[in-house]
């Protein structure tokens, strides 16, 4: 049976590579994006790659999207197979530099209602139909800006950039996984958390090293993992980050 994908941010960057990446291994996949113009765009070019693709409207601050997503991939596939959380903003002033005396707290807040509140009420929402899959996979695209052990190693490449709100927002997303993929540790489904590199996008900038099609290939390898998969994990190309 095709497995269903629900990819969020999938209108550019990483999460339209990662969308292209899965559908490109005959998954379903399922292009969430909060702008109905640009979501259309990816959907147009995928399809013209006969990539199987369907945009679907969804801010993941926005709590009517939310409910709209869950009752139409309920009502259409019954189940999700595989759930991408890749939407995501940066929202601090720069990345170099520690703004964590001056950061606003109308900045924290904007921050956090996507990469976190947005992201765990999605999540939340479609755990019901993710329980329905024969083999649900939750990937979490977070980021080694929100480890703990990273920015308390003055010797790594990241120890400089501490742009507060961006971090401590995937920080608490690290959490969620860690927590989520405890309390699912009976079932089938697995959560992981993946960091895609440094990647050129409009969050990595145009100096990364990475195209987005490296960037995806984490991601999708945690979507596409098989039932001795880990679950709980956070890692980049295989190689297992610190927390
Ligand atoms: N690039 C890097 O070096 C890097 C490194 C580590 C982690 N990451 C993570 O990788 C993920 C993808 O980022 P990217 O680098 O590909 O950046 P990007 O090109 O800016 O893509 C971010 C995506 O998230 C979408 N988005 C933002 N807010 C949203 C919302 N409320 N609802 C739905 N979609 C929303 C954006 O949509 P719009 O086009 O409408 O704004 C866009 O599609 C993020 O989680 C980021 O934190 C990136």
């Amino acid at each position: 049976m095709t497995k269903i994908a629900l990819v969020t941010g999938a209108n550019k960057g990483i999460g339209f590579e990662t969308a292209k990446q899965l559908a490109q291994h005959n998954i379903k996949v399922l292009l969430g994006a909060r702008n109905e113009t640009e979501g259309k765009k990816a959907e147009a070019v995928l399809q013209g790659l006969s990539l199987d693709v369907t945009y679907i409207k969804l801010d993941i601050s926005d709590s009517a999207d939310i409910e709209n997503v869950k009752n139409y991939i309920e009502g259409e596939y019954g189940a999700l197979d595989i759930l991408v959380n890749n939407a995501a903003v940066f929202l601090d002033s720069a990345w170099f530099g520690n703004n964590t005396e001056t950061v606003t707290l109308q900045t924290l807040r904007d921050t956090f209602d996507i990469n976190y509140f947005g992201t765990v009420e999605l999540t939340q929402a479609l755990l019901p139909a993710i329980k329905k899959s024969e083999a649900g996979r939750i990937v979490n695209i977070s980021s080694v800006s929100g480890s703990f052990g990273v920015h308390l190693n003055e010797a790594h490449w990241l120890y400089a950039l501490k742009p507060y709100a961006y971090s401590a927002s995937k920080t608490a997303l690290n959490q969620f996984t860690v927590f989520l993929a405890h309390a699912l540790r009976e079932t089938k489904i697995k959560v992981n958390v993946a960091n895609p590199g440094w990647v050129k996008t409009s969050i990595g900038s145009d100096q990364a090293p990475l195209t987005p099609e490296d960037g995806a290939k984490t991601g999708v390898a945690l979507a596409l993992l098989d039932n001795n998969g880990p679950t709980g994990t956070f890692s980049e190309s295989g190689e297992v980050l610190p927390w």
